[in-house]
């Protein structure tokens, strides 16, 4: 679950209903975020100040008029991402680094690519197998991550996380499927 700004709900539900309280749009960081929306729904239940009430509360948009250009941005990113292989992809694989992942343009196309550090480069194809979005290297955990579902896959392709059911396809030096 994704807000459309990334950033959770929190707070009450409506300005109309405010006793009735959200916690939600997490992006997958429920650990660290339920802390947070325990620590704020409770000072708001008890009438207490915390500076980050206006920052997740679910009515942010009403007050932003800028809202329309956020969800034509946001629609454009979709599209970029659904469409894939539009992204500029500059890198090499010969521009590595040890224990680096990145995308990568390999014969002309887009790849993602992660070099161990016995120097064995690994390299998928970025399109995810549940819907078709591009993922995106995660430098602290050295997955493969897709934005739209969360999906996510080890640095060598294989799904570590749904809702994705297949690996990605891996790709040989010759830019060929291995399975
Ligand atoms: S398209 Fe990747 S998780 Fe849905």
């Amino acid at each position: 679950m994704i807000t459309i700004d990334e950033v959770p709900y929190i707070g009450s539900v409506t300005s109309n209903h405010p006793r009735v309280y959200v916690a939600t749009g997490f992006a997958k960081w429920g650990m660290t975020t339920a802390a947070v929306s325990a620590t704020l729904i409770a000072d708001l239940i008890a009438g207490r100040e915390n500076r980050y009430a206006q920052l997740f509360t679910p009515s942010r948009f009403k007050l932003n008029p800028g809202l329309k250009n956020l969800v034509v941005q946001n629609a454009e990113v979709a599209k970029e991402l659904i469409g894939g292989k539009i992204e500029a992809v500059h890198l090499k694989v010969e521009d590595l680094r040890s224990d680096q992942g990145a995308i990568v343009k390999y014969h002309g196309k887009r790849a993602g690519a992660y070099k161990d550090s016995n120097g064995v480069v690994h390299l998928v194809d970025t399109t995810c197998r549940h819907l078709g979005c591009e993922v995106n290297w995660n430098e602290a955990e050295r997955t493969w991550d897709c934005p739209c579902h969360g999906a996510r896959y080890s640095y060598q392709g294989t799904v570590i996380e749904g809702p994705a059911t297949e690996d990605l396809i891996r790709l040989n030096p010759h830019y060929g499927a291995e399975k």
